[in-house]
């Protein structure tokens, strides 16, 4: 391996499910990237339940731990937060880490309202810091050949988007009200929970929506609370948001997010029809791009296969290309980026700003679905 110049010090705030997976990330850039930009290092990690933070120190490497993520913000050992808390305890995190000059690396979404976003990436602008926003199916194979083919005008002009983004997790009704489905903690259902990683793509591969037609719905209102298992709460998020679209040239679209679609695992689904052409692409099915050219003699056209399968730019040197893919070789891909931008002093892509692009879209969609109908996506910055 070449010798590194230097190192990224990552601190970590919120070490739940995406804590975990981050920090697997982290480790496996130096094992899949050679030469490496600069080496990423798990320094400090804070979960505010007791007990937590110390285990993962223990067992994924992080050489401190604490209950206080105001610590790790202000220690002069950590170049990097890396925010993986829940939605409402993104905000203060944010606020402290621009004030203490750290570059970061955000989960989605950035902010619970459109409001705070905006108002954060003004501040992080402001102070000159790095920022990433997690959008880590930018970062997958066939999404990135998928966009390629958009550029490539191998679409043609581009008629419809359509993006789905399904979850089952929400059909049984003894699931308990913890904080997911808490308005005060997300700022929404599933339209602030999947909602961003669908809109980001739709971005990616179409662009900004001009105009959008929203739909809400909660099938199941009252649920067992988390705390107190006996007793029954009101939900107070949606299950399900859809959304028709209609885009500045003139293509349709439509988005559909739920965390009720029974038989769903992880089923984030995108089609794309054009003049020239059309992509399919299921997350179920991760190592191929579907593609049918218009430009092919008839007898012979109908959606091929592409593969696409773990094809990643150099420095990527393992897993080797032809190995089946999964979701979390994204996160590594996604990180793996922040690092290389950070090393290189460039702006990560996809930012704040994109974040707040998702937060545009988000707001007017739950605007519309209030009442206002046809509502115009506001691009703001
Ligand atoms: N990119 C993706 O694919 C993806 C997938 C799932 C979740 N997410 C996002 O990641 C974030 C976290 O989700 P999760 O599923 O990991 O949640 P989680 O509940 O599994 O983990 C959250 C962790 O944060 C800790 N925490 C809460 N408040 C804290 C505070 N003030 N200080 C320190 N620690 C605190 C909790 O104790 C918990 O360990 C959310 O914003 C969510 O939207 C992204």
């Amino acid at each position: 391996m070449a010798a590194q110049s230097r190192q990224v010090r990552i601190g970590m705030i919120g070490y739940g499910q995406m804590g975990r997976i981050h920090a697997y990330a982290y480790r496996a850039i130096p094992i899949f990237y050679d030469p490496l930009p600069a080496e990423p290092v798990l320094q400090a990690v804070a979960d505010v339940v007791p007990g937590v933070a110390e285990r993962a120190a223990a067992r994924a490497g992080f050489s401190w731990h604490t209950e206080d993520w105001r610590r790790v913000v202000e220690s002069p050992d950590v170049d990097v937060i890396d925010i993986c808390t829940p939605n409402s305890e993104h905000l203060p995190v944010l606020e402290a880490a621009i004030a203490a000059g750290k570059h970061i690396y955000c989960e989605k979404p950035l902010c619970t309202n459109l409001k705070d976003a905006q108002r954060i990436l003004q501040a992080a602008t402001k102070a000159g810091i790095l920022h990433q926003i997690v959008a880590e199916y930018r970062f997958l194979p066939a999404l990135m050949r998928a966009r390629d083919m958009v550029r490539e005008g191998l679409l043609g002009e581009i008629f419809h988007f359509r993006g789905l983004y399904l979850h089952a997790g929400y059909v049984d009704p003894r699931r308990p009200i913890a904080w997911r489905l808490r308005r005060e903690a997300t700022g929404g259902g599933v339209l602030m929970d999947l909602g961003p990683h669908i809109i980001d793509q739709m971005r990616v591969l179409v662009g900004n929506a001009s105009e959008v037609q929203g739909n809400l719905e909660t099938f199941i209102r009252q649920r067992p609370l988390a705390e107190r298992p006996n007793e029954m709460g009101s939900v107070d998020v949606e299950d399900s948001a859809q959304a028709l679209l209609r885009f500045p040239g003139g293509a349709v679209g439509s988005l559909e997010v739920s965390r009720c679609a029974t038989g769903a695992e992880d089923e984030l689904r995108v089609e794309v029809h054009g003049s020239r052409g059309a992509i399919r692409f299921n997350l179920m099915d991760p190592n191929w791009l579907y593609w049918y050219d218009l430009g092919k003699p008839e007898a012979e056209r109908g959606f091929t296969r592409v593969a696409t399968v773990q094809r990643y730019p150099a420095p990527a040197v393992a897993p080797a290309p032809k190995f089946s893919i999964g979701w979390t070789r994204a996160h590594v891909a996604s990180q793996f980026s922040l690092v290389e931008s950070i090393a290189s002093g460039r702006q990560p892509v996809p930012s704040f700003a994109d974040a707040v692009a998702m937060h545009a879209h988000i707001d007017a969609i739950y605007r519309s679905a209030a009442g206002a109908g046809w509502t115009a996506v506001p691009h703001v910055e």
